[in-house]
C-alpha cells in the first residue's frame, strides 16, 4: 500500500460511542472491546477521555497496556491538565497518540467557552507545544470545525501543525454538514494553510442528518483526508458517528472508485458489531447496512430466484466475508473444556485467568443442559453474562419463579443478592415483566425510571436464549442493563439488575463536549 493510498482508520467506539446516553461501559467491557478492535485491526483506538472520570483513566492505562497493534488515543480538552492526564494515562503503550481540542466556531466560542478567538488561537497552540512533550504523534480537533470561519480557522491550524500536530481532524460535530460542502471546506483549508501537506487529515462526522458516512467519503474524495474517525454500529453521541462498517465496506465494495487501501480484516466485521451491541445493549435495527439481520436476506421471490442463478444479481457484497456465518451449530452437551476453550479462542474471546474460563464453562454446561444446540451467538452471550456477574457485585441474581395465567394478576417472587447477602421479595403487575420489576423495588427502592425494554432473540427458534436490555434512567443518567437466559423473564430480572449495578456504581463523568 502506498502512503497516499492508505487511509487510517481510527475507531472511537470507547469514546465518541460511549457517550451514547446509556452506553457507557466498565473497564472490563472496554478491554474486550479494544482487544476486538485490534483483531479487526484498526490503526487507531481512541480508548478514552483520560481526565473524564477516574474510570476512563483506567481503562485507557489498561488498555494502553494490551493493546500491542494499533496506536491507542486519549481524548484531552486544550489545557495542561488534561493534557497531563491523557498521558499519564497512555504511558504504557507502544504507539500512543494524544487527541487535544477546542472549539473554534462564533458560536461556541461566545456562548460556551466565553472566549475570544484570540484566547481560543492561543489556547489551541499552546495546548499542542505542550501535547508533544510526552509524543510525536498529536491530533488537533477544530470543534464545530464545520460551522467555523475560514480564515480564523487557516489561522488556528496553520499554528497547531508549526507546533507539531501530526493529525489535523476536521470535525462536524453536529452532524450540519453536506457532503459537496463539508468536502469542499476541508479541500479549501488544505489549499490555503500554507503548512498543511505536514499532517494527515482526518474527517469525524455525526449523523444527525443521516449524513455522517457521506460526508466522511467526500471528506477523502473531495477534501484528501487520509483518516476517518468512525464507530461500530455507528454508535455516538445523539444520532452517532459514521459507521465503520458502512465507510469500510463501501471502499471496499467500490474500490474502482474510491482506489483506497485500509488495512482492516473485514471477516470480523459481524463479530466486533455484536460485541458492541451485546456490551452496550444497543441492538442493531435489522435493516442496517452491512451488520443488520436482514443485510443480506432476500425475501422477494424475484429476488430469491435472482440470487439462486447469479448471486451478483442482487447481492453487492459477500455475507461471509464480513463474518456471517449462519447459525453453526458448534458445540452440545458432550462437548468438554478443551472444546469450549478452544471455541472461545476461535471467536476472538480471550478470558483473563483459568478461573474464569471455569466459571464461563459451568454456564455453558448449565445451558446445554436446557439446550441441545449451542451456537457462537450463545457462547458471546454466556460470555458477555459471566464478565457481567463478576464485575458488578452489588445486586446478583440467583433464582425466580413467575405465576402467569389468564384472568390472574401474574406475580413473582425474586430471590437475589445483595453485597452477597440473600435477599428473597415477591410482587405483582400487569405482565410478568411488571411482577418482577414491582418486586426487585420492593427490595432496593431504586425509584430509577425504565426508559425502555426490548427482548432479541439471540438467534432463530423457539430454543433461541433472550437476549433483553432494560433502559434506565435516575437523576439525569441514563444506563443500559442487559441479561440473556432461555426463559426471558429470567433475562428481563437479569437485565434489570444489571442497569441498577450501574446505576450503583455512580460512574461521574464530564462531557467533552464541555
Ligand atoms: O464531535 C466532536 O467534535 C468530537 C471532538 C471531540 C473531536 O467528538
Ligand atoms: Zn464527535
Amino acid at each position: 500500500m502506498s502512503a497516499s493510498n492508505k487511509l487510517i482508520i481510527f475507531d472511537t467506539t470507547l469514546r465518541d460511542g460511549e457517550q451514547s446516553p446509556g452506553a457507557s461501559m466498565t473497564k472490563d467491557e472496554k478491554i474486550r472491546i479494544a482487544r476486538q478492535l485490534e483483531r479487526l485491526k484498526v490503526d487507531v483506538i481512541e480508548a478514552g477521555f483520560a481526565a473524564a472520570s477516574q474510570g476512563d483513566f483506567e481503562s485507557i492505562h489498561a488498555i494502553a497496556g494490551i493493546i500491542k497493534d494499533a496506536t491507542v488515543c486519549s481524548l484531552s480538552r486544550a489545557n495542561d491538565r488534561d493534557i497531563s492526564r491523557a498521558a499519564e494515562a497512555l504511558a504504557p503503550a507502544a504507539r500512543k497518540r494524544i487527541h487535544t481540542f477546542i472549539a473554534t466556531s462564533p458560536l461556541h466560542m461566545e456562548k460556551k467557552l466565553r472566549m475570544t478567538p484570540d484566547q481560543v488561537f492561543e489556547q489551541a497552540t499552546q495546548a499542542v507545544r505542550f501535547a508533544r512533550n510526552f509524543t510525536d504523534d498529536v491530533e488537533f480537533s477544530p470543534e464545530d470545525g464545520s460551522r467555523s470561519d475560514v480564515d480564523f480557522l487557516c489561522r488556528v491550524i496553520e499554528s497547531v501543525i508549526k507546533e507539531g500536530a501530526t493529525t489535523i481532524n476536521f470535525a462536524d460535530t453536529v452532524g450540519y454538514g453536506v457532503p459537496e460542502l463539508y468536502g469542499q471546506m476541508l479541500r479549501t483549508l488544505r489549499e490555503r494553510i500554507p503548512n498543511s501537506d505536514k499532517a494527515v487529515w482526518s474527517v469525524h462526522c455525526h449523523n444527525d442528518l443521516g449524513m455522517a458516512v457521506a460526508n466522511s467519503l467526500a471528506g477523502v474524495m473531495i477534501g484528501g483526508a487520509r483518516q476517518v474517525e468512525c464507530t461500530i454500529n455507528g454508535l455516538g453521541e445523539r444520532a452517532g458517528n459514521t459507521a465503520l462498517e458502512e465507510v469500510v465496506m463501501a471502499l471496499r465494495t467500490r474500490h474502482d472508485h474510491f482506489k483506497l487501501d485500509v488495512g482492516i480484516d473485514i471477516s470480523q466485521i459481524v463479530a466486533t458489531s455484536r460485541l458492541v451491541s451485546q456490551i452496550t445493549g444497543f441492538a442493531v435495527q435489522p435493516n442496517k447496512s452491512v451488520v443488520g439481520a436482514n443485510a443480506f436476506a432476500h425475501a422477494s421471490g424475484i429476488h430469491q430466484d435472482g440470487v439462486l442463478k447469479a448471486r451478483d444479481t442482487y447481492e453487492i457484497m459477500r455475507a461471509e466475508d464480513v463474518g456471517w456465518a449462519a447459525n453453526k451449530i458448534v458445540l452440545g452437551k458432550l462437548s468438554g473444556r478443551n472444546a469450549f476453550k478452544q471455541r472461545l479462542e476461535e471467536l476472538g474471546i480471550s478470558l483473563e485467568s483459568e478461573g474464569e474460563v471455569n466459571a464461563a464453562f459451568a454456564r455453558f454446561k448449565e445451558l446445554a443442559d436446557r439446550k441441545s444446540e449451542i451456537f457462537d451467538e450463545d457462547i458471546m452471550a454466556l460470555v458477555s453474562d459471566e464478565a457481567q456477574s463478576h464485575e458488578n457485585e452489588f445486586y446478583q441474581f440467583v433464582s425466580l419463579s413467575q405465576h402467569s395465567e389468564t384472568g390472574e394478576k401474574p406475580s413473582a417472587k425474586v430471590v437475589f443478592s445483595i453485597e452477597g447477602k440473600e435477599a428473597s421479595c415477591t410482587g405483582e403487575g400487569n405482565g410478568p415483566v411488571d411482577a418482577i420489576v414491582n418486586a426487585i423495588e420492593s427490595k432496593t427502592a431504586s425509584g430509577a425510571e425504565l426508559l425502555l425494554f426490548s427482548v432479541n432473540a439471540i438467534t432463530t427458534g423457539t430454543q433461541s436464549q433472550g437476549e433483553v436490555t432494560m433502559r434506565l434512567s435516575k437523576a439525569g443518567r441514563i444506563v443500559n442493563g442487559v441479561g440473556a437466559d432461555l426463559d426471558i423473564v429470567v433475562a428481563s430480572a437479569k437485565a434489570y439488575l444489571s442497569a441498577l449495578n450501574k446505576l450503583h456504581s455512580k460512574v461521574e463523568k464530564l462531557n467533552p463536549q464541555l
